[in-house]
């Protein structure tokens, strides 16, 4: 693996491998080891959208691991005013030992691992947001103990989140359900790959897909961009596509509620569930840090 651009770039064995060194640096961290893997090393972090979580673990991890990180705004970049994403890639290579970029198109994520020479991270675009998903496959493993054979639902729109939750779950072994409104299904291609895994189902009914399922993920009804469309979004999800108490009593006991956050409560989650189920989500924000620390060892050291 020389870059994490999206879901499908890591085997079965690379998701657990960081896993296991996530849970590692996790042990160290809170027994104050030091694990200065990344000594000397700089990370570039490009933003064209905003962040908390992303932001911050990405810069406090490469500390933490010895190294540096730069804050890369899209707008105060050259990027910012056409300088082409080939041009970048090329001339970032030459100061830096990896990039995090934060942004719409996937392929400009494409296109800086294509004309630069160090590893990419993806820290989100409209088809993939793969950091978030290791860090939740992170929370669910330490929970559940495993999660080969655990059923994850997603209820809500199929966007990023969806797009890398399917691929996630489906490679570790997990069963995976979405309920999304119509035209609001994931990635095609996402659904035919799924599809053949034999574990997946996708429906329009919340319950169905909720039904037995040991972690329920949500995601809000309007993405970062889609600000114009909140209108038409509230009508096709409002009601229905919401993570409440009568969804929860569908699923198994111990069912975990996830969300990679920010919520928006009384759309996407009920703030009654988000708050019943709040140390499991904000657990998996703290497993961004520690499941990003190892990704960026696998690829940078
Ligand atoms: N979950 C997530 O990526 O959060 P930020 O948008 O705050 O980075
Ligand atoms: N789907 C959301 C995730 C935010 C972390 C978005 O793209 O805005």
């Amino acid at each position: 693996m020389k870059h994490l651009l999206k879901m499908s770039d890591m085997t079965r064995e690379d998701i657990l491998n960081v896993l296991d060194l996530a849970d590692q640096l996790k042990y160290e961290r809170k027994n104050g080891i030091a694990h200065p893997h990344l000594k000397g090393k700089k990370l570039g972090m490009i933003f064209q959208k905003s962040s908390t979580r992303t932001r911050v673990s990405f810069e406090v991890g490469m500390y933490e691991l010895g190294g540096h990180a730069l804050m890369l705004s899209g707008s105060e970049l050259q990027l910012g005013r056409g300088e082409p994403i080939k041009d970048t890639a090329r001339v970032l290579s030459r100061y830096l030992d990896g990039i995090m970029i934060r942004t719409f198109r996937q392929q400009d994520v494409e296109d800086l691992a294509k004309y630069g020479s160090i590893p990419i991270i993806n820290g989100l675009t409209d088809y993939a947001h793969p950091c978030q998903v290791l860090a939740d496959l992170l929370t669910i493993r330490e929970k559940k103990g495993s999660l080969d054979g655990l059923k994850m639902a997603f209820i809500g729109d199929g966007f990023n989140m969806a797009n890398s939750l399917i691929v996630g779950g489906i490679k570790t072994g997990m069963n995976v359900a979405i309920a999304c409104p119509e035209g609001y299904d994931p990635d095609a291609d996402i659904v035919k790959w799924a599809n053949d895994s034999g574990r997946f189902t996708i429906t329009r009914s919340v319950m169905e897909a909720a039904e037995g399922a040991d972690v329920v993920f949500t995601d809000v009804w309007s993405s970062m961009g889609q600000e114009d469309e909140a209108a038409k979004r509230r009508e096709a999800f409002g009601g229905v596509f919401q993570v409440n108490e009568e969804l929860m009593k569908r699923t198994n006991d111990g069912c975990m509620v996830q969300h990679c956050l920010p919520a928006h409560r009384g759309e996407e989650i009920t703030e009654d569930v988000f708050e019943a189920h709040a140390d499991e989500i904000f657990e998996e924000a703290e497993n961004r840090l520690h499941a990003q620390k190892a990704l960026m060892v696998t690829l940078m050291k």
